[in-house]
C-alpha cells in the first residue's frame, strides 16, 4: 500500500531511475469553439500500464489521440501545449508523422479486423511499413506477433484460409494487437479494449495486456474500476476535461484526494 501523499507519485519512477517515455506539459485541446482539455499534464513511463477512468465525454479519447498524432488534418481543431518523447517534440519538424505513429499501436473498443486472411491482418502493416522485405522474416515474425498476442495456437492451422473477421470476438480482439504489434511499437493505446467482450475474453486480454508490459508502455482507457485495479501501475482521473488526479493505483482508489474522483470511485464500485 503507498502513503497519499506527493512521495508515492515519485515511486516507481525512482525505482527504474529512467526518464520518461512521454511527457504531456499543458496540453489544451478545442474541437472548434469547444474546450474538450484544459491544461492536461502527465508522464508515461517505461513498462507501465496507466489506465485513464473518468466520466464519458471527460476527454480521455481525445488525449489518447494526442499522443499518436491522430487528431492531425482534423478540422477546426486547436491544440496548444507540448508533448515529447524521449525528450524530442513530437510535434518538431524534424518528426515524420508517419513514422511517429508507427511507434504506437491502437486497439479500439470494437475489435476491427480487416477483411482478409488472419495471417495477411497481421503481415500487412509489417509489409507496407517495410519492417521486414524477406519471406522467411515475415513469416517468423506475424508467429511471434501472433504468440505474443496469445492467440497463436488458436489459428495457426487456419492462417491462410480464415478471414479475422470470423473470429469470435475475443480472438478478433487478439488479432488486432498482434496487427497492432506488427510495427513493433514502443506504446499500446487502447481504448476501451474489453468494452464489448465477454468476460472470458477480457480475463484473456488482461493477461496479455500484463505480458505485453515488460516491452511496451501501455495507456489503456477503461469503465471497468475492477479492470484499473487489476491492470494498473497507475491511474489517472479525468474529468471535465481536466486530468485531476493522478498516482499509484491503490492510491487513487483507497485514498483518491478529489472529492470528483472519490465520488466517481465509490460510485462505479457501489
Ligand atoms: N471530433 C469531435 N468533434 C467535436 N467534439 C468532439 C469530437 N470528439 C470528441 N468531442 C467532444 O470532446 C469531449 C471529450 O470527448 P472524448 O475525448 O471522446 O471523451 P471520453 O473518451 O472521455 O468519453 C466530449 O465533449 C466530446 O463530445
Ligand atoms: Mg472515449
Amino acid at each position: 500500500m503507498f502513503d497519499a501523499d506527493n512521495t508515492a507519485e515519485t515511486l516507481p519512477r525512482a525505482r527504474s531511475n529512467r526518464p520518461p517515455v512521454m511527457e504531456i506539459r499543458d496540453l489544451n485541446l478545442w474541437y472548434g469553439e469547444k474546450q474538450a482539455l484544459i491544461d492536461v499534464n502527465f508522464d508515461l513511463h517505461e513498462s507501465e500500464i496507466l489506465a485513464f477512468i473518468g466520466p464519458s465525454g471527460c476527454g480521455k479519447t481525445t488525449t489518447l489521440k494526442c499522443l499518436n498524432r491522430m487528431h492531425d488534418g482534423t478540422r477546426d481543431l486547436r491544440m496548444s501545449g507540448r508533448i515529447t518523447m524521449h525528450g524530442q517534440d513530437i510535434h518538431g519538424e524534424d518528426v515524420d508523422p508517419p513514422l511517429h505513429r508507427r511507434r504506437f499501436g491502437w486497439v479500439a473498443q470494437k475489435p476491427n479486423p480487416f477483411p482478409m486472411t488472419i495471417w495477411r491482418n497481421v503481415a500487412y502493416g509489417a509489409q507496407i511499413h517495410g519492417i521486414t522485405r524477406d519471406r522467411a522474416e515475415l513469416e517468423a515474425h506475424v508467429e511471434d506477433c501472433l504468440r505474443r498476442a496469445h492467440l497463436w495456437d488458436e489459428v495457426k492451422d487456419k492462417l491462410h484460409t480464415m478471414e479475422g473477421t470470423e473470429l469470435s470476438g475475443g480472438q478478433q480482439q487478439r488479432l488486432c494487437i498482434a496487427r497492432a504489434l506488427s510495427t513493433k511499437p514502443e506504446v499500446l493505446l487502447m481504448d476501451e479494449p474489453t468494452g464489448s467482450i465477454d468476460p472470458i475474453a477480457t480475463a484473456a486480454i488482461e493477461d496479455l495486456m500484463l505480458s505485453l508490459k515488460p516491452d511496451h508502455s501501455i495507456v489503456v482507457v477503461t469503465h471497468s474500476m475492477m479492470e484499473a485495479r487489476r491492470l494498473a501501475d497507475r491511474v489517472a482521473y479525468f474529468h471535465l476535461g481536466r486530468l485531476l488526479e493522478i498516482g499509484p493505483t491503490e492510491q487513487v482508489f483507497t485514498a483518491a484526494r478529489s472529492d470528483e474522483a472519490r465520488r466517481f470511485i465509490a460510485g462505479k464500485f457501489g
